[in-house]
């Protein structure tokens, strides 16, 4: 899979779906050579290095017009030596010099692939799985050492890369900026896909054409965002969802980040991933590094969906990890949008023992159980329960779900704390503040000093003290602000542009010791909904609550968008109580579950609210979704028709042997005497024949796939009973079972 070429000096990655090519150039620095559809390895590429001579540039050798970095694709670039692009990599030196010549030193390809240190990385669980290489950069005048990694699956159209750097010499360096990722593409004949929204309508996809400057995406908030996803992709004008070429790049990480195509104007695309240089700077004294987290690369020429594909089988196969990660998840009640903080013991027990007659497999006591919590204004901080609602505790309370035969799950929010609590009282300094600054609130939450390990080590003990009391089974780690004013007590000046990083390594090492601790447990992130909902945290947790917004009409954009990049396994979705609290919106309970599905199901209301009728529905719903949820969360994914072009939502899931698909049609307004409508299907198996559930017929496969299913809405003004799916906001579970 990897190969080089010592006559040419040519790398070459490559696997049966993709190629990798980049060469040491004649200043010993890295140059790219192709990156795409897989071609064979002729050892020689030479002649894909194009430098003419052009008038104004600056050039690297005394005689020679041609060798110029402005125009040259690198692997690596840096600023002020002839490229006039952003770099990847920014050094400051002790003199106030910026300039930095790493020459390529040596290299190393092994089979495998090693693990990323207090990061979270993509995984094998053999070494045959992928290779390795690692080449090693040197910079002389300043002793500094720079390792680019990068990882090839064997099987998959996966290239992951990451940088290192470390201070071998006697004098100190600033780092100011370091990219995970620097591309340098041939031309620019892309779109550029984002998912982009707010707190409540996360992850939208939204497209844009490459124009010469900068199109870029970030977060500066300290979580990777509801507002940005570290996510982009580079498509082909021709490409759709199930054909043509789309370039997929996801940062493994949940910070600050920067994602960017910067485009010059000889029309190369330079894509950029990596943390966000704004805040960033990291002294590195003799001896010391900086390991920057991974990207992750996906090549596809089967449109987006081959692209989704490709990251949700990698991502819940080899970047979650755990006792969960291959399992269908647990049927959860959620008392959040049911109770709020108004609750007690007997109101939970009671909720439980009804989600229990419904057939919910796990009940979740969300925020309120701890502290002084009535409401967000204090409590945060105190990680014991509250004894005026839960006379017998966390550890009484889970007993007698337990006792029920029902799980019991907990929320946690350790990164804050709200100022009228005891842990604030107690440990004002441990707060993120700047001396002689007022602070802002996030929901009258001020958050924990994460680069601080005694904080962890604190909070550590609190919380793990109540599940060891306790009979837990899941957690929802909630996070609901962005960082402000971030400024670290422990850190001397020099360091505090260390501290938004120190903060997520925080974040992933008290993860890292409960999930250590607590190997039988459950985690889910969270993040104000869907605010940090990125690879990084799937790695610690392999589910995340993908929205605050339950209603099932804006999920359908929710989930849609979430489905570029993330796993049905890791989606969080509930049905909830209507009118929704988000919209006001009344979804049929019907859709309302079929929206819910695809992905981990449960509910997200008071149970004992319901009516005899939609609890009969419940049970149905929760018996349809335990017979089929290892398809509908570890299928094959496909996105028929897309929710940001018309009124209709299709997308499917087949299994792997091909044998059943399941067909969610959803309709956001009832038109009336509607034109006859088909939708072509995807992944099944031209040779079988599938019953197809509602519409009562068989067709083989490709019949499904080349002509259509019919899904020609039968209303016309008058109303007739079929299984509820006409009418505003109705949807159909088209269930095709091969024969
Ligand atoms: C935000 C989460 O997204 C909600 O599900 C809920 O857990 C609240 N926080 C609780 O404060």
């Amino acid at each position: 899979m990897i190969k080089y070429n010592e006559k040419s000096r040519t790398f070459y990655l490559g696997n049966e779906y993709v190629s990798y090519i980049f060469k040491i150039l004649e200043n010993e620095q890295l140059g790219q050579l192709y990156y795409g559809k897989a071609i064979k390895d002729s050892k020689n590429f030479d002649h894909l290095f194009e430098s003419e001579p052009r008038p104004m540039t600056v050039c690297t050798f005394d005689g020679d017009m041609k060798f110029s970095l402005e125009y040259i694709k690198q692997e690596y670039p840096s600023y002020g030596t002839g490229d006039m692009r952003h770099p990847a990599i920014d050094i400051l030196q002790e003199n106030g010099s910026r300039i930095i010549d790493f020459k390529y030193q040596s290299h190393e390809i092994i089979k495998g692939k090693p693990e990323l240190k207090d990061l979270p990385a993509t995984y094998v669980e053999h070494d045959d799985e992928a290779e390795t290489l690692s080449v090693s950069l040197y910079d002389d005048l300043i002793d500094a050492k720079l390792i680019l990694t990068y990882t090839i699956f064997k099987d998959r159209p996966v290239i992951t890369r990451n940088a290192y750097i470390e201070n071998c010499g006697d004098t100190e360096f600033r780092l100011n900026r370091a990219m995970s990722l620097s591309l340098d593409l041939p031309d620019k004949d892309y779109d550029m896909i984002e998912l982009t929204g707010a707190w409540s309508r996360e992850r939208h996809i939204k497209s844009r054409k490459l124009e010469h400057g900068i199109q870029s995406i970030y977060s500066l908030r300290g979580i990777s965002s509801a507002n940005f996803n570290p996510f982009i992709a580079l498509k082909r004008y021709d490409c759709n969802e199930n054909s043509g070429e789309v370039l997929g790049f996801s940062f493994v990480y949940s910070g600050n980040f920067l994602a960017q195509v910067e485009v010059d104007t000889y029309d190369i695309s330079r894509v950029s991933m990596g943390i966000h240089p704004h805040n960033f700077s990291w002294k590195l004294r003799k001896g010391e590094s900086f390991q920057t987290p991974e990207v992750v690369m996906v090549y596809s020429d089967k449109g987006l969906n081959g692209m989704s594909q490709t990251f949700h089988k990698l991502y819940q196969s080899r970047l979650a990890r755990g006792k969960f990660r291959d399992e269908a998840r647990p049927i959860l009640v959620n008392n959040w949008e049911g109770t709020y903080f108004d609750f007690d013991e007997e109101k939970i027990l009671s909720m439980a023992k009804q989600s229990k007659e419904l057939g919910v497999e796990l009940f979740v006591l969300d925020d309120g159980w701890f502290g002084v919590r009535n409401d967000d204004t204090s409590g945060l901080g105190d990680w014991y329960p509250n004894l005026d609602k839960l006379p017998n505790g966390i550890s009484g309370l889970s007993k007698k779900v337990t006792e029920m035969g029902i799980k019991f799950g907990l929320w946690i929010e350790p990164e804050m704390v709200n100022k009228d609590s005891e842990l604030y009282r107690k440990h004002p300094e441990w707060t993120l503040e700047t001396p002689n600054r007022k602070s802002s609130h996030g929901r009258h939450q001020h958050v924990l000093d994460f680069s601080n390990p005694d904080v962890i080590d604190y909070i550590y003990k609190m919380i793990s003290k109540v599940i060891r009391e306790s009979d837990i089974s899941y957690i929802k780690w909630d996070m609901n602000r962005s960082l402000s004013e971030v400024y670290s007590n422990v850190h001397d000046s020099e360091s505090q542009g260390k501290v938004m990083h120190k903060y997520v390594l925080g974040v992933y090492r008290l993860y890292e010791m409960l999930i250590n601790e607590f190997p039988d447990i459950l985690f889910e992130s969270c993040s104000s909904g869907g605010s940090r909902f990125d690879p990084g945290m799937l790695y610690y947790a392999p589910q995340c609550w993908t929205s605050d917004d339950t209603d099932a009409i804006e999920r359908l954009k929710i989930q849609y968008g979430t489905s570029l990049v993330y796993p049905l396994s890791s989606i969080g979705a509930h049905v909830s109580a209507i009118p929704n609290a988000q919209v006001f919106r009344n979804v049929p309970i019907e859709t309302r579950a079929n929206v819910a599905c695809f992905g981990t199901f449960g509910y997200e209301l008071d149970v004992n609210k319901l009516s005899e009728e939609d609890k009969k529905v419940i049970v149905e719903q929760i018996k349809f979704m335990k017979d089929n949820r290892k398809l509908l969360q570890f299928g094959t994914f496909y996105r028929l028709k897309s929710p940001f072009e018309g009124n209709e939502t299709v997308w499917m899931v087949v299994s792997e042997d091909k044998d059943k698909a399941i067909v969610g049609y959803y309709k956001t307004l009832q038109k009336v005497n509607c034109p006859y409508n088909r939708v072509k299907l995807q992944g099944l198996d031209p040779e079988k024949k599938y019953e197809v559930s509602i519409n009562d017929y068989e067709a083989y496969g490709d019949e499904l796939m080349n002509v259509g299913m019919i899904t020609t809405d039968r209303s016309s003004g008058e109303q007739k009973d079929i299984n509820k799916a006409e009418g505003d906001y109705s949807s159909r579970l088209y269930i095709l079972t091969a024969k």
